[in-house]
């Protein structure tokens, strides 16, 4: 009896002992009992793809008591007002944590890791210096025609596959197909073929989503990601030169391109650096790079580095979002009236171009609500729906305080801490603000566009949020991160999703939903979903 009594005695305080001893995150932080001990907590609780669920449910039960809630010994969430500047604000200086660095590429057996991907902040800084003009805001007028080309084949093949035969669609393999090829055609010239084929093609999509699903799990241990898929071993001996078909893809037209560039023509090169595309734009900045002193080269394997980036980046998470879009608007009939009504409205004054509006329409008075549609749906669907991990570095600790001001912790240096946009974008106190727990209950948990009308709209805001309430709220949205490793591609996105909303819903005014039991959600960091069929033409 007292044999076995010792038997689980024993590893217990021995437990208990490991995470007084180890555990970064201060014992006052509440959160569940396991993750106090060990991150095996939240890699299942990924592995189970509804995190972001638990996690709201989590500072939901602690709301009140603490705006930090730990995930793991050294892991620490949080939500509220404030924590976005006191966590991702540029002076703090916060690195990736390593969650990161599993999702970087193997390329010839050496790691190249992506914008997104790369911890070492030194060396993030070179890369974005070298390529942040391909994304600057200027550049969006000379993308828009490539957007544009794609959104009216896209258009038109629903037209012809789909309305006219009034057949059913799944609308959400059409959406990423969209993205896809759209992000393929910016960093290309390219599409890639799936609109058009109507298929995976060469499982691209296939295999990007093995990636989120594995490196989501693995990167909350990362260094279970050393002994499998970056084990040495494994990259010398069994992994391929270049592990993943889109890699394969853009390494055969970066190619190309090289050739193009080397050959010594006038004509061929001007053709390699001359498109309007992103791989021009880094071919400049290599060729840029190679005469300036003291700057880092631009290797090939960055090169296919950074095409590839934009693709992991830019396509799932467009794809999310604009099924995001259309699931909240197909079941919330009031709210898709309201927005054909004003895309109506826009259409009779002439203030919308048909088929595609131009980037400059979508930002008119005009397209008000389609735009607070838009801002509606990133707030409750963040495409990246984990916690954006970032390091304590400074041997000072990370000083967190309350938004009253009355509470502070200081988290020590090493400790792992973030904000998961989904959880945030669910807090009253930042996104409903004129929210008073003895009134009526927040609505911020439910698709409400009419919550972001600024005051000089002819519609009214449904929650009475003041102009200067507004541009709060708009600050703390984190679907596209904060600080300096903020989303690099926002601007495209924006543009890409304020064309082809508006653009679908004009095209196909009675579009409906067949099922809505058919949609399932998914959380691999990317808030997947599947099953959205509608009839377009009904
Ligand atoms: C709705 C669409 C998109 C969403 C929600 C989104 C979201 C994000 C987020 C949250 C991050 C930061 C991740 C972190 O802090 O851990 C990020 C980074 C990045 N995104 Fe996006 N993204 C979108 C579209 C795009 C597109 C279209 C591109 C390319 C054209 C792009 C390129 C990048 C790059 C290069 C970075 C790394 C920036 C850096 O670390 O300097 N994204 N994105």
């Amino acid at each position: 009896m007292i044999f076995s009594l010792l038997l689980w005695i024993t590893p217990l305080l021995l437990l208990i002992y490991l995470s007084n001893t180890y555990a970064l995150v201060p014992s006052r932080i509440p959160g569940p009992l396991l993750a106090k001990f060990t991150d095996l907590w939240r890699l299942l609780s990924v592995y189970g793809r509804n995190t972001h669920e638990e996690q709201d449910k989590l500072h939901k039960r602690y709301r009140g008591r603490s705006d930090l809630v730990r995930l793991g010994p050294n892991l620490v969430s949080a939500s509220g007002p404030g924590y976005i500047q006191q966590i991702y604000a540029i002076d703090k200086k916060l690195p990736k944590s390593n969650f990161y660095a599993t999702f970087q590429n193997i390329v010839n057996g050496r790691r190249a890791a992506s914008l997104v991907a790369v911890t070492d902040e030194a060396v993030h800084a070179r890369m974005k210096r070298l390529v942040a003009n391909a994304y600057a805001l200027s550049t969006l007028v000379e993308f828009e025609p490539l957007v544009d080309s794609t959104t009216n084949f896209f258009l038109d093949t629903l037209q012809q596959r789909f309305a006219a035969e009034k057949k059913e669609i799944d609308l959400g393999f059409y959406l990423q197909a969209y993205a896809f090829d759209v992000m393929g055609e910016l960093t290309m010239s390219r599409r890639l073929g799936f609109i058009e084929q109507g298929m995976d093609v060469n499982n691209i999509m296939k295999s990007i989503d093995a990636n989120f699903e594995y490196f989501s799990v693995i990167g909350q241990m990362p260094w279970l990601d050393e002994l499998l898929g970056k084990n040495p071993m494994y990259v010398k001996y069994f992994r391929k030169n270049v592990s993943s078909p889109i890699l394969k893809f853009a390494q055969q037209l970066l190619q190309e391109r090289l050739q193009h560039l080397e050959s010594g023509k006038e004509s061929e090169k001007e053709s390699a650096i001359g498109k309007p595309d992103f791989l021009a734009r880094f071919l400049q900045a290599k060729s840029q790079a190679s005469g300036d002193e003291g700057t880092e080269p631009m290797t090939d394997g960055l090169l296919l580095s950074l095409m590839f980036g934009n693709i992991n980046a830019g396509a799932d998470t467009i794809a999310t979002t604009l099924r995001a879009v259309f699931y909240y608007l197909l079941t919330h009939p009031k709210e898709l009236a309201t927005l054909k009504q004003e895309l109506q409205t826009a259409q009779d004054n002439g203030a919308v171009t048909m088929s595609c509006p131009t980037w400059h329409e979508s930002q008119s008075e005009h397209l008000v609500y389609t735009r607070c549609v838009i801002k509606e749906a990133i707030r409750l669907w963040p495409a990246l729906s984990l916690p954006l991990e970032r390091v304590v570095v400074d041997p000072a600790g990370l000083p967190l305080h309350s938004p009253d001001g009355e509470d502070k912790i200081v988290l020590k240096q090493g400790t792992i801490v973030g904000i998961n946009p989904y959880v945030l974008h669910r807090d009253p106190r930042v996104f409903d603000p004129n929210f008073t727990d003895s009134s009526s209950p927040s609505n911020v948990d439910s698709f409400d566009p009419a919550r972001w009308l600024p005051s000089n709209s002819s519609l009214k805001n449904s929650r009475g949020n003041t102009d200067a309430q507004l541009k709060t709220m708009e600050h703390d949205l984190l679907t596209f991160s904060a600080g300096k490793r903020s989303c690099l591609g926002k601007n495209i996105a924006m543009m890409e999703m304020c064309k082809v909303v508006p653009a679908l819903i004009m095209k196909f005014p009675n579009m409906q939903l067949v099922d809505k039991s058919r949609w399932k959600v998914k959380n691999a960091w990317v808030l997947a979903q599947t099953g959205l069929f509608v009839k377009l033409n009904p």
